[in-house]
């Protein structure tokens, strides 16, 4: 299995750094613009190998896209990021024509390649990959859920003063701060509804803890966060490269499932070898049916600004 990684700044080398631990691939490419930014990671993170046990090759490479061919998967985090104060949406304008002309360098060398897509306005992003490249549906995921789920799982175990892996959780809808759709109501604590054990107004702190997410850590940083976005992209690559057949709540274009269409947004799916094996429609109550609606509008409103 062979991943390229574009972008080798804080999430592309995130994501590669968390692959090559994992031990499941045999190659990792990072590549990036900047003139020997990515050689310099990837040998840094090489020379991590021994240390941390793992045989994944990895390998930088300046906008050489002849280096990444024939990738299973290839992952785009390239971009700017956002800086605190502004919103994903803020990023399309620079980070549109970047993301369409690395889609394509990629396809070029990688035909058969699943193209993970993390670049922000991500929703938009994802379906900006699809228009411009055609490509299957089942090969286009964006990473967004996944994130928006693990920041979630973390507030509901602080809430519940619970450990992690006590409980369980999952963001649907729009990866952006208005658009999460926390399914609270789903939300269970070692399969006992965390209504049981928490008060309205603890349950909805959860789901604005987990929304504002992203913004809380990129106010504490000064750019966006980069260890639970390359988490969230390892495991992805997992469950393709591994054909888990995972679900995670991936970006993905909706042909009238969760009665929407001509739109990527978040909704539970099956990751595995065919990359979106299953969009799985849950029963969701009229308050999620209505926040998930009012989600898309925000992403359509934001694809409109696109010029594809
Ligand atoms: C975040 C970026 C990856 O939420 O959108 O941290």
């Amino acid at each position: 299995m062979k991943v390229t990684v574009v972008g080798a700044g804080a999430v592309g080398a995130s994501c590669a750094e968390y692959i090559a631990m994992k031990n499941f691939a045999s190659e990792v490419v990072l590549l990036d613009i900047k003139e020997g930014y990515a050689e310099g990671k990837a040998m840094d993170l090489m020379q991590t190998a021994s240390l941390m046990g793992f045989d994944t090759k990895i390998t930088g490479s300046t906008n050489d896209y002849g280096k990444t061919a024939n990738s299973d998967v290839a992952v785009i985090t390239s971009g700017i990021p956002r800086k605190p104060g502004m919103t994903r949406e803020e990023l399309i304008g620079i980070n549109a024509g970047i993301v369409k002309t690395v889609a394509t360098n990629l396809l070029e060398h990688s035909p058969n390649a699943t193209i993970i897509v993390v670049s922000n306005p991500m929703d938009t992003m994802t379906y900006l990959v699809h228009k411009a490249t055609g490509l299957p549906k089942n090969k286009i995921i964006g990473m967004g859920g996944a994130l928006d789920s693990a920041r979630f799982k973390y507030r509901l175990a602080e809430a519940l003063g619970a450990p992690i892996s006590d409980v369980d959780g999952m963001v649907i809808g729009g990866h952006s701060d208005v658009g999460m759709v926390p399914l609270i109501g789903h939300a269970t604590r070692n399969s006992v509804k965390v209504s049981e054990f928490l008060s309205e107004e603890k349950m909805e702190w959860v789901v604005e803890e987990t929304k504002v997410g992203g913004a809380t850590l990129t106010k504490l940083l000064g750019t966006s966060a980069w260890y639970a976005p390359g988490a969230a992209v390892s495991s992805m690559v997992q469950a393709i490269a591994c054909d888990q057949r995972k679900m995670f709540p991936c970006s993905t274009m909706l042909d009238g499932e969760y009665g929407l269409s001509d739109i990527c947004i978040g909704v539970p799916v099956i990751l595995g070898r065919d990359g979106i094996e299953q969009i799985v429609e849950i029963e969701l109550s009229d308050a999620e049916k209505a926040k998930m609606q009012e989600s898309a509008e925000g992403v359509k409103k934001t694809n409109g600004l696109l010029q594809v």
